[in-house]
């Protein structure tokens, strides 16, 4: 058992409610210092239970009245609960009156204010700051809302469904009513109040419905709308023509807000999104941002079918909604990115981030299955366990079932729950039941472990060649390291997508039908698989396109991965070929404590890669940067980060020197002429000619010449566009050029009034590479800058979760000054938003593996941050999972 002082909410003990509330009608009087809330519940004993109190939820609120079918009634206040206990048998009326206060709100999670406007975040359980309720998600409402406020300060007032009613009313006041047909829990709801402007789209799908698409923002804000309308635009058509999934509110509603804890938020027809999430233009947004744009307006517009008419039972099933979500907005992304090569690159990008952090979770102190078992703070599991590898659970569905089987089983699904809040087994059922006889039907309860199973499967391959039999035999073995609370694994279903190349990189036939391609569906914790016909030594490329979440180790030789990296007809598995090679590398010199070389082979192969003629710009940029350092620290018992960093270093300076050349002949045969847009050909040019100038400005730093960093300031100063303005702003600060102090300069007092772009001015240099400690220093000294604020979690993550998150040199030090910053940051950042100062918190997650005198020093910090009484529960959930 844990020890610590936050009580945990178990999975199993779920239970239905004691009441349903089956209607709302809410009245806000909108007052930055004070809003009253009215509420009016039509409540209904579940017969399902057995009859007890009526058991409300409420935070941070002022209770003036509790009427029962008009009469006052006696209650108490427990905690965060208001208790009822005479509540009727029938169904009954149920009225409250409470008060709140919106501007005092910097947690960001209930009713709060921003910019002078009225904002709403209700997921997860921010709706009982509002009013007392039974939050919960299985408590779904039908919801008429009329909001009141100064008709001037807020000429706007939005809130889900369809505006039913709207007028003046006395003293300068004005209202707006609007309704929800659809019942919804209220964790979707959401009231936006302010002076906003809109961009307008009236659109007809499909099914010849029209509907009015609306983003609203801040005035001066409009010109950078289009994308995101683009984007939304985008959604609707692909949901209605992958799984016939059409928009089902007459209007849609899209709002952005500077203030605001995560991406996005996907409430009934009025999504709320951080401005990062929404707001671009040329000149402010690079294509990396574009990019994560659109997946983002997909993946909330998405949630109107995976998440709203279909929701979550409970909270422990999040993945159900956001898994799924995850995969859909992963296969919008790659249908928008076209290209066979386009859409590998996008299938490398998910995978990269998911081995830099979820991967890391994964083996860390907060590892968690995709469904978790408990849990003291839910905000702590929005994770990337359950996003991220949720979603590749959900694309193992559709690998085992084909894509004609998963479509299917959607359809299947949305036919049984259509309205309902429902787990992850039924969502499971829906897709086998709707596969009869598919090797995920005949393993389901298997392949369930997928859900309740931490940790990230070793899989490992051996081939053996019999040159007389000519057959060719492949053994797999599969192991789920322990996690804390889930000592012993059980074989999970691992479904490999493979092929076999001789050695020229010639694919052969696997079986008689002369198929190059197949899947093997391991679900044991070894299994052999033999092939006939094989005369010669075959090359495995396995898991292609990355068919599992799993860590791969198949044994394979230099020369081996070099013919994959060459041949292989699954692109990511060309790109994973060289990662692999440069990771051994890297590995190896690691372990052997000895200076790094890269081999000549290898940087034959990577100047055969930069100078291609077939290979896309976008897919090169990939091929030729290194693991990134947290993968890295992934593949150590002990991790020692200033030798991981200076590794890493040392392999980037010999790749920039070894092939200068080839740099400065990619850098300029991939300059992109013309206006700028976001596409795929010319982002993938812009992404390579930046790393080619990055490297050629490192080279110059060793070699002493001064014509590279003279180009990327003039690069820097004319560029028409973010995307090489930062690039080349990176390329400076990144090698610690002596140009990069006048281009920060410079860019600051171009931007400064554009809080995004000042954002990215933080982030750069808190994230550089660090040298001599400077790069700590200069991250240090920026928290005393004018612009700096806790209270803006954009900003806050820009300089301190780059920090501490996102640089490993610079944050772990043996003066342990690293660790001080982060304990007095969590600790200040907790007083103002707990949220955010337990992401800020994770930074330790993995403090364990550390090299001394890392550990101690880490560990001292995460128990100086522990033993503050007053803690939130949600960083104290994560210094006490780091400390158990
Ligand atoms: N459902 C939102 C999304 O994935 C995220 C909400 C996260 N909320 C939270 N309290 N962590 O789009
Ligand atoms: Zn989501």
């Amino acid at each position: 058992m844990r020890e610590g002082t936050s009580p945990l909410i178990h999975r199993l003990d779920y239970q239905q409610p004691a009441y349903w509330i089956r209607k709302v009608d809410l009245t806000f009087d909108l007052d930055p210092a004070k809003t009253l809330v009215t509420s009016k519940m039509q409540v209904e004993r579940n017969r399902a239970v057995p009859h007890g109190p009526l058991r409300l939820h409420g935070e941070e609120l002022n209770l003036l009245r509790v009427l029962i079918d008009g009469s006052s009634v006696s209650f108490r206040q427990e905690g965060h609960e208001l208790v009822i206990e005479g509540a009727p048998d029938a169904d009954f009326a149920l009225e409250i009156r409470n008060t709140c206060c919106p501007e005092k709100n910097t947690a960001l999670s209930g009713l709060y204010t921003s910019g002078g406007s009225f904002f709403t975040q209700c997921e997860a359980e921010g709706f009982r700051r509002i009013t007392y309720f039974l939050d919960r998600p299985d408590v779904m409402a039908v919801y008429t809302v009329t909001l009141r406020a100064d008709a001037s300060r807020y000429p706007i007032l939005l809130s889900n469904g369809n505006l039913t009613d709207s007028g003046r009313l006395d003293n300068g006041r004005h209202f707006a009513v609007w309704s929800d047909p659809f019942p919804k829990p209220s964790y979707l709801f959401a009231v936006v109040a302010g002076d906003l402007v809109a961009r307008e789209q009236r659109v007809r799908t499909r099914a010849g419905k029209d509907h009015l698409l609306q983003v609203y923002v801040r005035r001066g804000d409009l010109e950078k709308t289009e994308h995101a309308m683009n984007s939304l635009i985008a959604s609707m058509v692909w949901d209605e023509a992958r799984f016939g999934l059409p928009l089902d509110l007459e209007r849609f509603m899209v709002v952005g807000v500077s203030d605001f804890n995560m991406g996005a938020m996907e409430n009934k027809g009025l999504n709320i999104f951080n401005t990062s999430a929404l707001l671009a233009s040329p000149a402010t947004a690079t294509d990396a941002d574009f990019h994560r744009i659109e997946s983002i307006v997909a993946h909330e517009y998405f949630h109107n079918w995976t998440g709203n008419r279909v929701t979550c039972r409970d909270w422990f099933q999040l993945s159900l909604k956001e898994g799924l979500t995850v995969f859909r907005d992963q296969e919008f992304s790659m249908d928008m990115a076209g290209t066979p090569s386009a859409r590998a690159v996008c299938r490398i990008q998910d995978v990269r981030q998911l081995r830099a952090l979820q991967f890391p979770e994964d083996s860390g102190a907060m590892a968690h299955p995709v469904r978790p078992d408990s849990y003291a703070e839910i905000n702590n599991f929005y994770t990337t366990t359950v996003y991220e590898k949720g979603a590749e659970v959900v694309r193992m569905y559709q690998t085992l079932v084909g894509r004609k089987g998963f479509e299917a089983g959607m359809k299947l699904y949305f036919e049984r729950h259509d309205g309902q809040a429902v787990t992850c087994d039924d969502f499971a059922a829906a897709i086998a039941d709707a596969n009869p006889g598919s090797p995920l039907a005949t393993r389901l309860d298997t392949f369930k472990r997928w859900y309740s199973q931490a940790g990230t499967p070793r899989l490992t391959a051996r081939g053996e060649h019999d040159a007389a039999a000519r057959t060719y035999t492949l053994r797999l073995a599969q192991h789920t390291p322990a996690t804390p609370g889930q000592g012993d694994k059980q074989p999970q279903v691992i479904p490999v997508v493979m092929g076999l190349l001789d050695r020229h990189g010639a694919a052969l036939a696997l079986n008689a039908a002369g198929d190059t391609e197949t899947v093997l569906v391991l679900d044991q914790a070894e299994q052999t698989f033999v092939f006939e016909n094989i005369d010669s030594e075959p090359v495995p490329s396995l898991l292609r396109d990355f068919s599992a979440p799993v860590v791969l180790d198949d044994g394979l030789s230099d020369a081996a991965l070099l013919v994959l990296m060459r041949h292989d007809s699954d692109a990511f598995n060309r790109w994973e070929a060289g990662q692999r090679l440069a990771l051994n590398r890297i590995l190896h010199a690691l372990r052997a404590g000895q200076p790094l070389v890269l081999s000549p082979a290898f940087i034959e192969a990577m100047r055969g890669v930069l100078n291609h003629p077939e290979l896309d710009p976008a897919f090169k940029e990939l091929a030729l940067t290194l693991p990134g350092e947290s993968y890295i620290a992934e593949q150590l018992d002990v991790v020692d980060p200033q030798a991981i960093h200076a590794a890493v270093m040392a392999a980037q300076a010999q790749l920039a020197s070894a092939l200068r050349d080839d740099w400065i002949a990619a850098f300029e045969a991939h300059q992109v002429q013309g206006g700028y847009t976001p596409d795929p050909a010319s982002s993938g040019k812009r992404a390579l000619a930046n790393l080619a100038l990055s490297m050629l400005v490192l080279d110059a730093r060793s070699s002493g010449d001064a014509v590279w960093p003279g180009k990327a300031y003039q690069r820097f100063k004319d560029a028409s566009n973010m995307t090489d303005r930062l690039g080349a702003l990176a390329a400076l600060v990144n090698a610690g050029a002596e140009l990069a102090a006048p281009a920060l300069e410079r860019f600051h007092a171009l931007f400064k009034d554009d809080a995004l772009v000042i954002d990215k001015w933080f982030a750069l240099q808190a994230r550089a590479p660090e040298v001599d400690g400077r790069v700590f220093a200069r991250a240090k000294a920026l928290t005393k800058h004018p612009d700096f604020t806790l209270r803006n979690p954009n900003r806050a993550r820009s300089l301190v979760a780059s920090l501490c998150m996102f640089n490993p040199a610079a944050f772990h030090r043996t003066d342990a000054a690293g660790y001080v910053f982060w304990a007095d940051q969590v600790l200040a950042m907790d007083a103002i938003n707990p949220q955010i100062a337990s992401r800020i918190a994770r930074a330790m997650d993995r403090w364990s593996v550390l090299a001394e005198p890392y550990r101690s020093a880490a560990r001292e910090a995460v128990a100086r941050v522990a033993a503050k009484p007053d803690l939130s529960t949600d960083v104290r959930e994560i210094v006490e999972r780091a400390l158990a």
